[in-house]
């Protein structure tokens, strides 16, 4: 049986070895130089808390918290391969990882047993887009925080919507409708043999769903280059005009409202 969004999942399993060299070769300059500071700053400390790490891929982000002190991380992932890299990494340790092939819609966690959901670059889903948060809402304690890194739902262009001259290709009413991006990953010139496929909604849309389930938003930033960075390497002046990252800190209403 395929777990999660069919053509997700397919897809990741075909891309299973080429997102393991991206991570493991640190080739993705947004993933090492942007997102992953950013996540690490927003995360904070770390040390003793139980963590969920929902689409964890093949286990770098698990490896890293558990190295800075966190008690146990729980990764899940829809990809067979992918949660089989995680528990094959030499760094594995199964006192304080847990790697899952399983959906982020049907967690194999109790209630309330986590302090911190971490969704480091899930896509954005396809079937059951609000459920994910109903089932971190319902793993998370009451003092929890839910961290969520995804693509802007208001500047993330495709490459083939970036091109589009016509309004006919692209139009605004595609912003508040559902959009689905179907496209390779080209990253450092290394092509994915599959496309990957997410869907867009609004941000009206995105965080509705959120609040819905039960999450307040407690902060938000647009991981982008430093003005060092800039300066550093001209590359960030043409590839980063935009927002391309959204990155949101949520905690349960309940606890605000108390
Ligand atoms: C862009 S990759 C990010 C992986 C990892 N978080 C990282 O940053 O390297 C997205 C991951 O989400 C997983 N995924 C997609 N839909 C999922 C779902 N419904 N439940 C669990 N994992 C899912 C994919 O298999 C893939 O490993």
């Amino acid at each position: 049986m395929v777990l999660g969004d069919e053509r997700v999942t397919r897809a990741y399993t075909v891309n299973a070895d080429y997102w393991i060299t991206i991570i493991r070769d640190r080739l993705d300059p947004y993933q090492t130089q942007l997102t992953d500071p950013a996540l690490r700053e927003l995360i904070g400390d770390c040390r003793g808390l139980e963590i969920l790490d929902a689409g964890c891929g093949e286990g770098y982000l698990a490896r890293e918290l558990v190295a800075r002190g966190a008690a146990h991380v729980d990764g899940v992932d829809t990809s067979e391969e992918l949660i089989l890299a995680a528990r094959t990494h030499p760094d594995y340790r199964p006192d304080s990882m847990s790697f899952h092939h399983a959906d982020v819609a049907a967690l194999p966690l109790a209630d309330k047993s986590v302090d911190l959901v971490v969704a480091n670059r899930l896509p954005n889903g396809i079937s059951q887009p609000a459920q994910r948060y109903i089932e971190f809402a319902r793993v998370l304690k009451p003092s929890g925080r839910m961290i969520l890194l995804g693509m802007h739902p208001c500047f993330y262009a495709a490459r083939a919507e970036r091109t589009a001259t016509s309004t006919a290709d692209f139009t605004l009413d595609d912003y508040f409708g559902v959009r689905t991006v179907e496209q390779r990953f080209n990253v450092a010139g290394l092509v994915s043999p599959a496309a990957s496929v997410q869907q867009f909604y609004s941000l009206e849309h995105h965080i509705g769903m959120i609040t819905a389930a039960g999450f307040a938003v407690t902060d938000l930033r647009e991981p982008h280059p430093t003005k060092e960075q800039r300066q550093q390497n001209p590359w960030w002046n043409e590839n980063f005009v935009r927002p391309l990252f959204l990155l949101l800190e949520c905690v349960p209403l309940e606890r605000l409202r108390r």
